[in-house]
């Protein structure tokens, strides 16, 4: 499902025994909250793909929801509580939607504060819904006081409430038991979906938080959650030589010991630009802190960045290939398309030579075999990542394998990768200011 290959990563044997030995008593750690099916330990999100009586019970309110009239989700929350679903949505869909506007149902996410995008979501919801069925409202947020989360719904309930019909049916609500939203929930009625509080945000792609959407999208949340299993089981098995995983995370943490600060995902496909920009978070929100035994109280700093291949060689590749050890690239491709139609001969075909006869897909592996070749003659430090294809099920292999690569870089970085109090931070300021 994903090929995973680590051969330029630059680990030494020996280096790779000591951060193997540091990882096996973690892993078995990991490999009892798993069997535990309980949300008790913090990286107990790994439960969630197994847990069949959650799945069910998004799937049975996702159905009595949904109808074939559906044509619009709307999720309503930000950071870890919209980006997963929205990941696997662009990936899947998203991507080219534009193209494909007779595609239902549509995700619609509002997430930041912007009136202009807000005004024209709105105007267009009062122009194209002409019954409840046609939309669902999904506000999501754990802590239930998001800011962002707060100002969007009242704005959208001020300005389409009584245009569009029967607007309070069509709230579900997505938040962790005993918060603010679960209270106003309670208080109105509106069907309410439990987070594990337990559960981070950035690690909750597969619970209600990314489910109940995906599912109303008409997304295979079974196959979905079944890739995710795949990669728990590999991700806990304590051979770290062929444990996706441990070898990824490894390799980072080897190349910041050696002085490494960034750490770019180069997609070559860019329908996954927003599992890049999901990624990004939980990178960066996990490890960016100060290790419990540092001296120094100095914050672990690797930036995450994200590239789209072939458009970003456009644009940063003369900066990557002139600083060959400036950072530490993971490619991620994809091995099948369904797509194969080939370029007939054309007078655009002769304007570059070898085009005619090339399928798209055959053009944008070349070019990737291209960067990974020059890569590997100027020496640069890379891991390479190959999916399947693009499905429910691969998507969920690479974001649960990605979750563990995370946990697994923040136990060998000695950094807690369930808290962001720096986050909290910014957050509390802005309420003061409101106030
Ligand atoms: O991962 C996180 O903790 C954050 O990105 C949160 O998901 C984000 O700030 C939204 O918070 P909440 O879900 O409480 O509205």
């Amino acid at each position: 499902m994903l090929t995973f290959s680590s051969e330029n990563n630059k680990v030494s044997p020996q280096q790779n025994k000591r951060y193997s030995d540091r990882l096996v008593p973690y892993i078995k750690h990991l490999q009892e909250v798993a069997k535990s099916k309980k949300y008790l330990a913090p990286e107990s999100s790994i439960v969630l793909p197994n847990d069949s009586h959650a799945i069910k019970q998004v799937q049975r309110l996702a159905q009595t929801m949904s109808s074939r009239s559906l044509k619009y989700v709307i999720v309503i929350g930000i950071g870890g509580s919209n980006l997963g679903a929205k990941a696997v949505y662009d990936a899947l869909y998203g991507h080219t939607d534009a193209y494909m506007l007779d595609r239902s149902p549509k995700l619609i996410c509002l997430d930041t504060c912007d009136s202009a995008s807000l005004e024209s979501v709105v105007e267009y919801l009062k122009k194209n819904i002409t019954s409840e069925d046609e939309y669902i409202i999904n506000v999501i947020s754990k802590s239930g006081a998001t800011t962002e989360t707060a100002a969007n719904m009242a704005y959208l309930f001020q300005a389409s409430a009584k245009k569009l019909p029967k607007f309070n049916s069509r709230i579900v609500l997505t938040t962790d038991r005993g918060s603010a939203l679960w209270e106003l929930g309670k208080e109105k009625d509106y069907p309410t979906l439990e987070m594990p509080k337990q559960v981070g945000g950035r690690y909750s792609v597969f619970s209600a938080v990314g489910l109940f959407p995906l599912a109303c999208l008409g997304i295979d949340i079974g196959k979905l959650c079944k890739g995710a299993q795949w990669s728990i089981k590999q991700g806990l098995s304590e051979r770290t030589d062929s444990n996706s995983s441990a070898m990824s995370a490894i390799a980072l943490v080897n190349y910041y010991s050696k002085g490494g600060r960034i750490h770019d995902t180069f997609f070559f496909a860019p329908a996954l630009e927003t599992v890049g920009k999901w990624y990004r978070q939980l990178f960066a929100e996990s490890l960016g802190k100060v290790p419990s035994n540092s001296k120094t109280r100095e914050a672990i700093s690797i930036t995450p960045t994200v590239s789209i291949g072939s458009t970003d060689l456009h644009s940063m590749a003369q900066l990557y290939l002139a600083n060959p050890s400036s950072r530490f690239t993971t490619f991620v491709s994809v091995k099948n398309s369904a797509h194969s139609q080939r370029l007939e001969a054309s007078d655009w075909t002769n304007l570059v030579q070898g085009l005619k006869g090339q399928t798209m897909f055959g053009l944008m592996s070349t070019i990737y075999r291209g960067v990974v070749n020059t890569y590997t003659s100027k020496k640069m430090p890379f891991i390479t990542i190959e999916m399947k294809e693009y499905s429910e099920f691969v998507l969920g292999a690479l974001m649960q394998m990605k979750m563990l690569e995370v946990m697994f870089c923040a136990h060998l970085l000695g950094v807690n990768a369930f808290d962001q109090p720096h986050v909290e931070l910014y957050k509390k300021e802005v309420r003061k200011l409101l106030e």
